[in-house]
């Protein structure tokens, strides 16, 4: 699995700091708010899991899975909602977990799914940030890193479903997904 990784962008300590001042930032923002944390399967499970521990204040928790239509390196712009959340969300303050926004396309298709459930607010928090290939407007309320226009994996981001399990975030060797 390393022999595939070109570059470690962000390891473990500089992760768990991050994630620590997320956490701080997002438990003083939502202070006497119904907060749930929706975690967008199955990218964000660790960096869920890892904010989860860093927020002090009372939350639910729950999960969304979406599949978006289109090659493994690239999302087509049609989205499918896989699993819906568990629980009504009226009057809630919802903060969707991400792992990596890219184009935008999906979490912008779940914003808009999600404005019919009349939730008090909704704000993203992604781990990373690739401005670079932005195609829908979204505003991401908390981001941990920005990365450059490359494929990542680690920390619950994949390729075809694989990677995910490495601790820290790193670029993919080209020629692994040009294979
Ligand atoms: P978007 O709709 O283009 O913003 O796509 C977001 C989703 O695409 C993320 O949740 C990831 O699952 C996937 N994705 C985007 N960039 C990468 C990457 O560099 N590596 C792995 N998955 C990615
Ligand atoms: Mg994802």
């Amino acid at each position: 699995m390393r022999e595939d990784i070109q570059e470690i962008l962000f390891d473990e300590e500089a992760l768990s700091n991050k994630i620590n001042e997320l956490g701080k930032q997002i438990s003083n923002d939502y202070k006497g708010k119904e907060l749930v944390v929706v975690g967008i399967l199955k990218g964000s499970v660790i960096f869920a899991a890892e904010l989860l521990k860093n927020i002090s204040i009372p939350c639910e928790i729950d999960f969304m899975a979406v599949s978006s239509y289109g090659n493994s390196t690239e999302s087509s712009g049609v989205v499918r909602i896989l699993k819906d959340l568990d629980h009504s969300v009226e009057g809630k303050d919802i903060l969707l977990v991400e792992d990596i926004v890219d184009s935008g396309v999906t979490l912008s298709y779940l914003l808009k799914y999600l404005k019919a459930r009349k939730a008090n607010s909704i704000e993203i928090v992604s781990l990373l940030n690739k401005p670079a290939r932005r195609k829908a407007e979204l505003d991401v309320k908390y981001i941990g890193f920005g990365v450059p226009d490359a494929f990542i994996v680690g920390y619950g981001i994949d390729y075809a479903e694989k990677y995910r399990n490495l601790p820290f975030i790193g670029t993919l060797k080209p020629e692994v997904y040009e294979k």
